[in-house]
């Protein structure tokens, strides 16, 4: 089977993005220490890249949850793998995530998330795929709404590779 992977956004477009979204946190959050949490593994790319223009002082934190087995197709199970190293009450939460698909795994983590009283709690996001959603969440910061193609890069993997690419792309097969 080979794998072809074709560019949906490229790295200047999602640079330029990254850039727009960071300038509304910055302005959003004036005054406050902004608490990243990131979703392991996707989502680091993406967060060190926000990070990094953010004007407002920044902390983090890591966790994993896994909704996903190998290959494309949702389990509908979440599991938490990484649990935060430190408490987040009081303090501004963002939780940064690569995409939002069906949106079972951050319903399950903003739920998880919430009852750890953090003096407010947000979403943002690179991707998202709006049609597939099953749950209902906010989100409040959105790269760019994709349509259900399966795509790879910027964090984002097909079988744990090609979270590396500097791009995102759309994987085909083909035998
Ligand atoms: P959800 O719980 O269905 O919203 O799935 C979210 C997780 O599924 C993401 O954090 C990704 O790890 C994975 N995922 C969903 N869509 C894609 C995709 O197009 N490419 C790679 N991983 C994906
Ligand atoms: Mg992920």
């Amino acid at each position: 089977m080979t794998e072809r992977i074709e560019v949906m956004i490229s790295e200047e477009e999602v640079n330029a993005k990254i850039r727009e979204l960071a300038e509304q946190i910055s302005h959003d959050y004036a005054g406050k220490t902004v608490h990243l949490i990131t979703i392991l593994k996707g989502g680091v790319f993406f967060a060190a890249e926000l990070a990094k223009r953010l004007t407002v002082p920044v902390t983090i934190d890591f966790m994993s949850v896994s909704s996903y087995g190998s290959g494309t197709i949702s389990s509908g199970v979440v599991r938490m793998v990484k649990d935060l190293d430190e408490p987040i009450e009081d303090l501004d939460v963002l939780v940064v995530e690569d995409v939002i698909d069906s949106g079972r795994t951050l319903k399950y983590l903003l739920d998880n998330l919430g009852t750890r009283k953090p003096a407010s709690l947000r979403l943002c996001t690179l991707l998202d795929k709006p049609t597939r959603r099953v749950t209902d969440i906010k989100v409040d910061y959105t790269g760019f709404r994709i349509p259900d193609d399966f795509v790879v890069g910027y964090g984002l993997d097909f079988d744990q590779k090609y979270r590396n690419l500097p791009y995102i792309g759309v994987i085909s097969f083909d035998d």
